[in-house]
């Protein structure tokens, strides 16, 4: 019996307790507790998963921080993503079974509790499984901007064979995945990195052209390469400039807008609409389970084709949640550039 109860968690009287990574109110990262929670009890359509590993993102930070009001229900364990071992199946549980290898994302939003814990129950139309050549720490990684970068590039901005592709900061989360599945289906991809040494990251995740951002005239380097402009431009920044962007758009380009709630940038019209660009934005956490598991069909494909690859920057303990968050704003948010990818952490 190697999922038994007695060995996913201690036994306190009856209860069986968990480590878990979790706040209590909204704060800064040091809200962040480690400590003992009681196991999940899963519901009839969910999963109880053996943790094995989560990874960070920035939303993480937004819900933990309060910037993004969400509903939570404290104690609230932080996190969206995970991979691991399926230990339980609620009776009505038709997909998976106890052994099984799942990954999901989408947890810890819209009233869900999060993944960072030793356990987890989960619905299963969140649930994936997990290819066999890969590990935890790959689809942790993988799994929230993974499905972000296929949802912006297939369902919003039907990216073409041939098409030029431009996206905001190829060795990021985000940026990352859309380089990689970009080129995967078929596109020319051109990024930006802050360092040569994000440049070469982004040239062996198969950028076409690395521009670096803080020492090149980006818009001639794009200008140059795409003479008659960027099909799909997908800003990852957080204050998108369109008076810069929009004129090294293509005929039909289309854009695709995910970052920035606070950001209310002047928009040239003119040269907008008369090149019949469209204007695409969208949060992951509001596909539906029926497109985003259409996504993680075609993520897990490449993953087990080794054409797509995780970009982890570091592995850290579960314990130290509360830095790795830290980190995260720290990079994402205050652009210290410390990350190149994900950080993955490990019960
Ligand atoms: N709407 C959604 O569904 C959704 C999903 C996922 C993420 N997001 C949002 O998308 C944003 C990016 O997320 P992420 O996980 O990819 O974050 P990340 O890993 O921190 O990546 C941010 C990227 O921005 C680049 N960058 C920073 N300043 C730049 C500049 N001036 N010019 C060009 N590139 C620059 C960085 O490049 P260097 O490191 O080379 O400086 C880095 O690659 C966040 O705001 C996040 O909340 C939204």
């Amino acid at each position: 019996m190697p999922f038994g109860p007695r060995v996913r968690g201690t036994q306190l009287g009856k209860t069986s307790i968990m480590k878990a990574a979790y706040i209590n109110q909204t704060g800064s990262p040091e809200t962040i507790l480690y400590g003992d929670l009681p196991d999940p009890k899963p519901r009839r359509t969910q999963c109880l998963v053996k943790v094995a590993a989560v990874a960070v993102n920035p939303i993480d930070t937004y819900i933990r921080s309060g910037l993004v009001p969400a509903r939570l229900t404290f104690p609230f364990i932080v996190g969206c993503d995970l991979a691991g071992t399926v230990v339980e199946a609620g009776a009505g549980v038709t997909r998976f079974q106890v052994g099984d290898r799942v990954w999901a994302s989408n947890q810890g939003l819209l009233g869900r509790q999060g993944t960072f814990a030793e356990l987890a129950a989960v619905e299963q139309r969140w649930l994936y499984p997990t290819p066999a050549n890969a590990t935890d720490e790959q689809v942790a990684a993988l799994s929230l901007v993974g499905i972000t970068a296929h949802l912006g590039l297939v369902r919003d901005a039907r990216l073409k064979t041939g098409e030029i592709l431009f996206v905001n900061g190829g060795s990021g989360g985000v940026g990352s995945a859309v380089v990689q599945m970009a080129k995967i289906l078929g596109a020319r991809v051109i990024t930006t990195a802050g360092s040569e040494e994000k440049v070469r990251i982004c040239q062996e995740l198969g950028a076409d052209l690395t521009i670096n951002y803080r020492v090149q005239d980006v818009g001639a380097a794009i200008r140059a390469f795409a003479p008659e402009g960027v099909n799909v431009w997908w800003e990852t920044l957080r204050e998108p400039d369109f008076l810069r962007t929009v004129p090294l758009l293509s005929m039909r380009g289309r854009m695709i807008l995910m970052a920035g709630r606070e950001a209310s940038p002047a928009f040239p019209v003119g040269p907008f609409y008369v090149k019949g660009c469209s204007l695409h934005g969208f949060a992951m956490f509001n596909a539906t389970p029926r497109e985003q598991r259409a996504a993680a069909q075609d993520l897990n494909r490449w993953i087990a084709e080794g054409r797509l690859k995780a970009r982890i920057d570091r592995v850290l303990p579960l314990s130290e949640s509360a830095q790795a968050h830290r980190l995260q704003e720290e990079s994402t948010i205050q652009k210290s550039g410390a990350l190149a990818g994900k950080i993955v952490l490990k019960p």
